[in-house]
């Protein structure tokens, strides 16, 4: 899918690369089991992540990292090795695109996933995550995006925001983790041009 890297700022955006699993997934995992940010309560084991990776190594699904500008490509196993012991992450954060539903008439709307490590938040790598995936829609051959989002979670909501999604609905008490009963705000994008007529437009002449 994407396959060019684009320069923003001291990091890259680029395709997922199967170095990139892991970090991605432990980058989840961390939400997990210690956020209300992702209503799934047990981490990812390794079949979970490669059921994830079926899904979003390659194709029209596949995921958009943001690492260190400069990383060394062939390196990159060692560097992510080198993160427990303190040294550069490989993978800053990282953004997909999920099918909505598996019925056909919701084939070209997505749902978003976006997460970036804490350490590297408030630096604008989650809008350049945001932004690329929104420029890659036309080559997913997607027109819409929706973004259900945990109520208190104002970052990805002004993030969002930023990035032209408009509120859609809120869905109350409809989630529960850690014990808190949690609300979902629904927050969804249109490509822009991809929207073919309408019932109304037909009616409308
Ligand atoms: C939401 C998240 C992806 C934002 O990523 P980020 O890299 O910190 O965001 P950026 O630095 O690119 O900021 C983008 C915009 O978001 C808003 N924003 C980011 N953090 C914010 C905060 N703590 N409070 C208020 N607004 C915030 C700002 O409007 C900012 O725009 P600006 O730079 O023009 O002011 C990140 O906080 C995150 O990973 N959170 C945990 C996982 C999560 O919630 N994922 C989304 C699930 S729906």
């Amino acid at each position: 899918m994407t396959k060019q890297p684009r320069t923003s700022g001291p990091f890259v955006i680029r395709a997922i690369r199967p170095e990139d699993l892991d970090p991605a997934i432990r980058l989840l995992n961390r939400e997990i089991t210690g956020g209300v940010n992702i209503f799934r309560l047990i981490p990812f084991d390794d079949a979970a992540a490669q059921r994830w990776w079926a899904l979003h190594g390659s194709g029209r699904y596949q995921a958009i990292v943001a690492s260190p500008a400069g990383e060394p490509t062939a390196e990159a196993s060692a560097a992510e090795e080198s993160i427990a012991k303190g040294g550069s992450p490989t993978v800053m954060g990282w953004a997909a695109v999920v099918p909505h539903s598996a019925y056909e008439g919701y084939d070209r709307t997505a749902e978003v996933s976006i997460w970036v490590d804490e350490r590297f938040r408030g630096q604008g790598v989650g809008k350049a995550l945001l932004r690329q995936l929104l420029a890659s829609c036309p080559e997913r051959n997607l027109r819409s995006l929706i973004s259900r989002i945990e109520s208190n979670n104002v970052a990805s909501l002004r993030l969002h925001e930023a990035c032209g999604f408009v509120h859609s609905g809120l869905l109350k008490d409809i989630g529960e983790k850690f014990g808190q009963s949690l609300h979902v705000a629904f927050l969804q994008y249109w490509v822009p041009d991809a929207l073919p007529p309408t019932a109304d437009d037909a009616a409308q002449g």
